[in-house]
């Protein structure tokens, strides 16, 4: 039976006790990003903002992130909390691990892996995507997790198509109710794990999964392309990488892109 997506319905699956503990819902809205940050002071830790359409969401490195209407997941995920180095890296990289583990649940022989910082990707293709943002002011910081899932997509607009894909498109049929409970609840405890015991507790499973390691890439930022290879994901979980001419450095930024080479050699 299909499960309709709406609030009642995510709200009977969720099992978390925080995180997910206020969800509001909306048919339409411009970006889950966005509201979390324009309502902050009025949203309580854990807050999740789940949209059915967003109709300006965004990615990383001011790209947009494209809409879809009940076929995908757009929501953001408040963390009211101080924020110390690494963190927003670091909890980027635990909330892809966590939406990792749900989609290997619903198939442990799916070919997934973490393109780092954290993008998610079925073969070589993406099925989600991973903005987090950091809400600094005087008297107040926090963090907004923003999860866009393909779930239910059947097809992509040709500007993205030869680069995406859907958990449907994978041969995973599932409600998308049941896919926001369980990545809430995967967040919730890999989340909790992270405040005790930092990074490290993850650095294992980041490294199994990460598909970049190894391999020659380019990584482009705002002022340069670099080509290179990844050597490591280092214990903080920035990324070492080693470039044409040898020289080891590395990278904390998730404001870049780590590409394969294929059209830059
Ligand atoms: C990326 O891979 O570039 C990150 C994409 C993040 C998209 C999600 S959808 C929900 C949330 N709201 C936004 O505007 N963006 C994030």
């Amino acid at each position: 039976m299909c499960i309709d997506y709406n609030k009642e319905n995510i709200l009977k699956e969720i099992e978390s006790k925080i995180i997910g503990r206020n969800v509001l819902f909306f048919e339409k809205i411009k970006s889950t990003n966005d509201y979390v940050k324009e309502f902050f002071y009025e949203l309580d830790h854990g807050t999740v903002v789940i949209a059915r359409s967003q109709t300006k969401g965004r990615g990383r490195r001011g790209v947009s992130w494209e809409n879809g209407k009940n076929d995908s997941i757009f929501m953001s995920i408040l963390l009211k909390q101080k924020l110390k180095n690494n963190d927003v890296l670091n909890l980027s990289h635990i909330c892809s691990l966590s939406v990792l583990n749900v989609v290997k649940q619903l198939d442990k022989d799916i070919n997934i892996k973490i393109k780092w910082p954290n993008d998610i990707v079925i073969g070589d293709k993406k099925v989600c995507g991973i903005l987090t943002e950091c809400i600094c002011n005087d008297k107040n910081t926090a963090l907004v997790l923003g999860i866009g899932i393909n779930v239910k997509n059947r097809r992509f607009s040709e500007k993205i198509e030869n680069k995406a894909t859907s958990l449907y498109m994978n041969d995973i049929d599932v409600d998308m109710c049941k896919v926001v409970a369980r990545v809430l609840e995967n967040v919730e405890k890999n989340y909790y794990s992270y405040l005790q015991y930092g990074f490290k507790f993850f650095i294992d499973d980041y490294r199994k999964n990460c598909c970049n390691i190894d391999n020659d890439v380019v990584i482009i930022n705002d002022s340069e392309k670099i080509i290179g290879k990844v050597i490591d994901i280092n214990i903080d979980g920035s990324l070492k990488f080693k470039d044409k001419l040898g020289v080891i450095s590395d990278v904390h930024s998730n404001e870049v892109s780590v590409r394969g080479l294929m059209g830059y050699v």
